[in-house]
């Protein structure tokens, strides 16, 4: 591993869930630990980059030498995010596993049982790293799709769509990797090739992604 990889880039990555409220005490949101995007931000900080991670609740400590930003839902997340592209930055890893939907009003108040049946209405949430690709200031974009079937195909197919420089997939169906877990394997895709990383922990696993990265940022 070299450890100037990406002396002074600025890397910035999104990692966790989000968190959409319903009524003050209560939320939607999913099973994403940010485990893959703490390791990934430990990993591009020991190769030299200054990084900023900008990340949905979750319980996990900061890597040394990174910059954390806590963010709780999908538009907070939105707006930190282009605030630090607005800035400029070079490097851009979307890990986090943001709400496609956000419920369309937050309740002031506690939502109180009534009726057998009631309604929940869901407005689509902005798409962080679609959005990040189309900045005037672009930075290299990598996205990331955790799938449960024909893994490969839809990430092409997001690689495409979000015009994305790279997009790192996951098979979330088994246990072994993924989600909680604290290994991982990727098949990791750009325009014109592939590369398989074969299950190992996520800090190997970051290492290898953050490699991989630096050689296709600087072609
Ligand atoms: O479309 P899908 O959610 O499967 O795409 C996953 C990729 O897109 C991940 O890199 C994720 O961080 C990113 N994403 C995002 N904003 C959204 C939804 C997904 O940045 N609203």
């Amino acid at each position: 591993f070299d450890y100037q990889l990406l002396t002074g880039k600025h890397v910035v990555i999104t990692a966790g869930p989000t968190r959409e409220a319903i009524d003050p005490v209560r939320y939607i949101t999913n099973k994403s630990s940010g485990k893959m995007g703490f390791a990934l931000a430990e990993a591009a900080a020991e190769a030299g980059a200054r990084v900023t991670l900008i990340a949905g609740p979750v319980n996990l400590p900061t890597p040394s030498r990174v910059d954390r930003v806590d963010v709780s839902r999908a538009v907070d997340m939105f707006d930190a995010c282009m605030k630090t592209v607005d800035e400029g930055c070079d490097v851009f890893i979307a890990t986090a596993a943001v709400a496609d939907y956000r419920p369309t009003v937050t309740a002031d108040h506690k939502i109180k049982k009534s009726t057998e049946e009631i309604h929940l209405t869901l407005v689509k949430n902005p798409d962080i790293v679609a959005s990040v690709a189309e900045h005037d200031k672009r930075p290299f974009t990598v996205g990331f799709a955790a799938e449960t079937r024909d893994v490969v195909a839809y990430a092409q197919a997001k690689l495409v769509n979000k015009k994305l420089d790279m997009i790192a997939t996951n098979d979330v169906s088994g246990s072994n990797v993924g989600f909680n877990s604290d290994n991982n394997a990727l098949t990791v895709i750009w325009p014109g090739g592939h590369k398989v990383l074969p299950l190992a922990s996520k800090a190997q696993i970051a290492k290898q992604l953050i490699e991989l990265i630096a050689i296709r940022y600087k072609d």
